[in-house]
């Protein structure tokens, strides 16, 4: 007898042959499973390391990891999060923040270079470079690129409106005038008129909030009432219009005035509050001005719902390590955001069902925003590859779990009343708790200043890299910090 032929399997296709091809699949695809492991060690831009091995850089690198960022910080997205990454990296790494003197670049108003901590203008003195500005300001690029080079990596986040405004009815409940007057998130969205004046006191935070942190314009309507807070006097010279001679490359990749012409740029949404026609937005040109516009400046845009698949894909982009995007989530709200990367619609009522709706078509802009990366983000999956993309998050969730395990008492996120030690306990703001961290003890020194940095809250932490950047004289930040406006 020779040795099995094809044709023999195919003849003797019974039963007991058919246990023997299935033992030789298993076979195969176990070795594919082995060797898409190793592929995937070799892969550029994602080093997988061992958890809690030493890290202080990717050993075998084809990519400079980049290190001049611009993190958009988005309101209630999840951007905390991500900017424990960032204030970590940076601080491992020795990296000079773009920071501004107290928590944010002068919020509301647009970013302006000279909040700056240690900014100097152009021929005011030699200027030290800044690697990453990444805290909260409304996104203002001339000014953005006083501060830091062209080729800077931007990035920001994008959360789904109606997840957006649950967080932020709840945040800025007593911030916002529309909110404060409002019983209830579902009250306001049944009718958002009765409650919401333009111009009145935080009315950003209960509209269209990204749209307006990425520094966007507001259709007529909006816009005549805000002009004396938001636009330059002259009504013909737009922020946008306005980008700097040497601007380099980011600036020249699209010209704005060429794109967006105010005259055939209608009121969107305004006026229809919850019909879903106003989610038909695709063919506004202001919209799809303001999403090319930002297509040109942002390298990617995370999408909070797919928080893991964002980080992997943004240690990609950076070529930094997996375990550079390993973190512990920051600034959730009790009984609220544990889930920011659930995007299931298990267990939704038909309630649920009409405040999401409402919210979305309230917030247009924010829902235009949120579709059109949602797809890049999808787009860029599909690049990267669906089954080395899912590997990744596996691995990173598993660190990620790990790390939480290691480091904290109870592996998760606590009620503040238990986190005594003021250098863990986040701002407690809004009408939820903030949750917070322990560290548990016992830990080695090494272990124990990578846990103190991934329990540590952004303004904690702000205060520890302003410490390191401008070491103190006097002041003890964390005593003077008083409740602000986020
Ligand atoms: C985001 O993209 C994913 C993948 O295409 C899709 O399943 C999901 O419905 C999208 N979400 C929204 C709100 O468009």
């Amino acid at each position: 007898m020779g040795p099995l032929s094809p044709i023999r399997t195919l003849r003797f296709w019974g039963p007991r042959s058919l246990g023997v091809a299935l033992g030789i699949f298993m076979t195969i695809g176990f070795a594919l499973q082995l060797w898409g492991g190793q592929f995937q060690r070799r892969l550029p831009g994602l080093q997988l390391r061992q958890p809690w091995a030493p890290s202080p850089r990717p050993a075998v690198s084809s990519c400079p990891p980049r290190q001049r960022l611009v993190f958009l910080k988005t309101h209630k997205s999840g951007s905390s999060s991500v900017l424990n990454l960032l204030h970590r990296y940076g601080d491992r790494h020795g990296l000079r923040f773009a920071l501004p003197a107290r928590y944010q670049f002068g919020y509301p108003r647009l970013f302006q270079a000279s909040w700056v901590r240690g900014f100097r203008p152009r021929g005011g003195g030699p200027q030290l470079p800044f690697h990453i500005l990444c805290h909260h300001m409304r996104f203002n690029l001339k000014e953005v690129l006083q501060v830091m080079p062209s080729d800077s990596f931007f990035f920001s986040i994008v959360r789904d409106p109606a997840a957006l405004a649950r967080s932020a009815f709840s945040y800025y409940k007593s911030t916002s005038s529309a909110f404060r007057k409002s019983p209830s998130l579902a009250a306001f969205l049944a009718n958002p008129r009765a409650f919401y004046r333009p111009g009145a006191r935080g009315d950003h935070y209960a509209r269209n909030l990204l749209w307006f942190d990425f520094g966007l314009p507001f259709p007529p309507e909006v816009k005549a009432k805000r002009r004396s807070l938001y636009l330059p006097r002259d009504p013909h010279s737009t922020q946008f219009r306005v980008l700097p001679s040497g601007a380099g490359p980011r600036a020249q990749t699209l010209d704005p005035s060429a794109v967006f012409h105010p005259a055939s740029a209608v009121p969107v949404g305004h006026g229809q509050t919850s019909s879903p026609a106003s989610l038909d937005l695709g063919s506004s040109p202001l919209i799809q001005w303001g999403l090319a516009w930002l297509d040109s400046i942002f390298d990617l845009v995370l999408v909070a719902e797919y928080f893991d698949e964002s980080l992997v894909l943004l240690a990609d982009a950076l070529c930094w390590g997996l375990d550079d995007v390993v973190g512990f989530m920051h600034n959730a709200q009790a009984g609220g955001e544990q889930g920011l990367s659930t995007v299931s619609n298990r267990g939704l009522t038909a309630e649920d069902w009409q405040l999401t709706a409402r919210a979305r078509a309230w917030n247009n802009l924010d829902w235009a925003l949120y579709v059109h990366f949602n797809r890049s983000l999808w787009a860029r999956i599909e690049q990267y590859g669906q089954g080395r993309l899912e590997s990744a998050v596996a691995e990173l969730r598993a660190r990620r779990e790990a790390r939480a395990k290691h480091c904290l008492v109870g592996g998760e996120a606590l009620d503040p009343k238990f986190v005594t030690d003021r250098r863990f306990r986040p701002f407690q703001f809004g009408s939820a708790k903030v949750l917070g961290y322990v560290l548990r003890s016992g830990l080695s020194p090494q272990d124990q200043e990578e846990c103190e940095r991934l329990a540590t809250p952004e303004l904690q932490y702000k205060d520890k890299l302003d410490a390191k950047q401008f070491p103190p004289t006097v002041s003890s930040p964390l005593q003077t910090s008083r409740p602000l406006s986020p």
